[in-house]
């Protein structure tokens, strides 16, 4: 394992003001997307969407890295450029999502485990070999009255280690992302004792596998309360409580902190940003960015509805919300 390259990579995804763009929605997820918005659930039509983000004009100011699909590697432009060259010519670095989506849990009906681990040090070989430097694997983690278990939080620890380690032996930086999700009843505090509950796991296990922390991502949920708690607490707490539970459970050697949105409107997940930047930027031992998929391509998607005529107001609505978080990483961002 080259950890100065991995080291290297993970601060070119974290630079300067810049962050994430999570466009790896798989197939199903993307479907249910466009079929919400009435836009024709074919690959051509994901294709066009793809082709409208690679496309847009100054990307590449806000956005460092962009995760990518397994069907979007293969795919071009209407003049046939490949969308990788697009990104590697703007200098946005290519990603890959590596997981193949989560299965119920044996004997833990109301949990699920993330599949993929069969196979995936050749894929590897063949994704670094293709110029993709960095990966993401997402684990999922449902709050109920007795949810999570810690079976369920062991064994997505376990392999979202297994897969770090796999990624880092082929020179690609691994995004790990155990979502909790806001799915729920629970408290604001109910979603911080269990998000640091899965944190720990999380680093024993990376740490047990040897996983070299300056060469990864950690990409985390936000400490929120669930979406049907009563009690909606206000950004100052959500900053203060999200920060306060990553000083406890997040070493200070990982390479970068870049949040997922999780379902949080645009214009919030954006400010709760700001506000962590704003009270703790100097404090925090690691870069802290985005690394959003809904809460940055929403609002393009429903501007653009698959139509062709609303590829540049779409665009223009894209790079946007990416220029929003951008201002947020700098703690500037004013709705
Ligand atoms: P959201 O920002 O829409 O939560 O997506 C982030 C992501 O990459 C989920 O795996």
């Amino acid at each position: 394992m080259n950890t100065q390259e991995l080291k290297n990579l993970a601060e070119r995804l974290m630079a300067t003001d810049k962050g994430l763009l999570a466009m790896d929605e798989s197939t199903g997820t993307c479907n249910r997307r466009f079929k919400a918005l009435g836009i024709p659930q074919t690959e051509e039509y994901r294709r066009k969407y793809r082709q409208m983000i690679v496309t847009t004009p100054h990307l590449e100011e806000s956005i460092s890295g962009a995760i990518l699909f397994e069907e979007t590697l293969h795919q071009q432009t209407d003049d046939g450029q490949s969308f990788l060259t697009i990104l590697k010519e703007k200098d946005i670095i290519p990603g890959i999502k590596v997981d193949q989506g989560t299965i119920p849990l044996s004997f833990f009906p109301e949990e699920t485990i993330t599949e993929g681990l069969d196979g995936l040090n050749e894929r590897m070989i063949g994704y670094y070999l293709m110029g993709l430097r960095f990966a993401k694997w997402r684990a999922v983690i449902h709050i109920d009255s007795a949810l999570p278990t810690k079976t369920c939080i062991a064994a997505n620890a376990f392999t979202l280690a297994r897969y770090a380690a796999i990624c880092q032996q082929a020179g690609i930086v691994p995004i790990v992302e155990p979502e909790v999700l806001m799915e729920g009843e629970h408290t604001l505090q109910t979603c911080a004792a269990v998000t640091q509950d899965v944190l720990k796991e999380v680093f024993n296990a990376l740490y047990d596998q040897k996983v070299c922390l300056e060469g990864m991502i950690l990409k985390p949920n936000m400490i929120l309360p669930g979406l049907n708690c009563p009690d909606q607490s206000d950004i100052e707490t959500i900053a203060q409580q999200t920060i306060r539970s990553f000083f406890k459970v997040v070493p200070a050697a990982v390479g970068g902190v870049a949040f997922l949105s999780g379902g949080q409107s645009p214009v919030l997940a954006t400010e709760r940003l700001n506000m962590m930047q704003l009270r703790y930027g100097p404090q925090l031992p690691w870069p802290l960015t985005f690394s959003f998929s809904r809460a940055i391509q929403q609002p393009a998607l429903e501007i653009w509805k698959g139509n062709d005529k609303n590829v540049s107001a779409a665009q223009k609505a894209l790079a946007h919300r990416a220029a929003c978080n951008r201002a947020a990483r700098r703690a500037e961002y004013h709705p």
